[in-house]
């Protein structure tokens, strides 16, 4: 049994309480690889932003749950080497979808899980949000459930439709789980395709997809039914166009990629929201980079000559969403 507080790292208890008070949101990072994990930190030391770095089933099996306990304790100690001297920091399993592994994760350095019972009828993701609940209040650690369904894909659990959240089950779910911040539905969904081209609208000058916007109004209907509590918007990439076009200029094909636009998640920055989750958008600058260097510079080879400006591309992405986007910035 490792506890997260040997690592240094925290749950995200007292960061989530501020955030909805100062009327922002803590970023939350997917990472899968050491390049990943050095831009997040270097980003949030230099905008003094707590962090939540997470990782889904997928990212744990891919980079070993032990490598990851250590690049945690690693992403404390470099944080502080760069100068931050309380580093806020928390490494997060993202959509668990099962007792089990969230047990697992928090037996092995993890300070908040996320058990993602959404796609269960609704009292059997109760009963197992509140197992892992009790399992983790024990360890102090911090416990993020969902209710309402995401389109598209969510690790092992896919849906062609999404669900919005009902906003009268909310207290009950909330209080019966006994859950510590909550994922609503509210029409993100997951990848660099959030919506079909028959969903949006295109706009006459740039030819661009238009989205629909996400509904606000069910949104404010759940704060106003939980005053207070935490809320968790999934599927929050905004797939910049600019990254888009690098990839499909050196030899891509993201044709149509469409995202939430920034406006719209600054806004719900404000709300009850503070907790934003990006992965994608993660992955179109690590990949814009790569692509743009591999065909500029055909004869490299060494990782590290195209891995650096995926870097710094992926850290640019960071410090735009902390202090462009989510406004968690300066909050160290
Ligand atoms: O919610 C999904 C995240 O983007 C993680 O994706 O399961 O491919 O690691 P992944
Ligand atoms: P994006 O695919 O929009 O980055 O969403 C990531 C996410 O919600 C991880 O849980
Ligand atoms: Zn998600």
């Amino acid at each position: 049994m490792t506890s997260y507080k040997e690592l240094g790292l925290v749950n995200t208890r007292e960061m989530f309480a501020k955030a909805v008070a100062g009327g922002y949101a803590i970023p939350a990072f997917n990472f899968n690889t050491l390049e990943q994990m050095q831009a997040i930190i270097q980003a949030a030391v230099e905008t003094k932003s707590p962090v939540i770095m997470q990782v889904s089933k997928g990212a744990r099996n891919y980079a070993n749950g032990t490598i990851l306990r250590y690049m945690a304790q690693g992403a404390v100690e470099y944080a502080k080497e760069l100068g931050c001297e309380n580093p806020q920091i928390v490494l997060h399993l993202d959509h668990g979808d099962s007792f089990e592994l969230c047990k697992d994760c928090i037996d092995n350095g993890f300070s908040s899980v996320m058990f993602d019972g959404s796609s269960l009828p609704y009292e059997e993701n109760i009963r197992i949000t509140k197992q892992v609940v009790e399992y983790a209040h024990a360890h102090d650690v911090t416990v993020e459930a969902e209710l309402g369904v995401l389109a598209g894909v969510e690790d092992e659990v896919a849906s062609e439709v999404s669900h919005y959240t009902k906003p009268e089950e909310v207290v009950d779910f909330s209080t019966r789980s006994g859950c510590d911040s909550l994922a609503i539905s509210i029409g993100t969904s997951h990848g660099a395709y959030k919506f079909t081209p028959a969903q949006c609208t295109r706009d006459p000058k740039t030819g661009k997809l238009v989205p629909p916007p996400l509904a606000f109004d069910i949104l404010h209907e759940i704060e106003k039914r939980l005053p207070g509590f935490p809320i968790v918007l999934h599927g929050s990439s905004s797939v910049p166009q600019d990254e888009v076009d690098t990839i499909n200029a050196h030899g891509g094909k993201l044709p149509d990629a469409v995202g939430i636009p920034e406006e719209q998640l600054r806004e719900a920055s404000k709300s009850a929201v503070c907790k934003i989750n990006i992965d994608s958008d993660s992955r179109l600058a690590m990949t814009a980079a790569i692509r743009k260097h591999f065909d500029e510079k055909p004869g490299d080879f060494d990782p590290r000559q195209y891995l650096k400006p995926a870097r710094e591309n992926m850290k640019k992405m960071y410090i735009h969403k902390i202090v462009e986007v989510l406004g968690s910035n300066d909050k160290l």
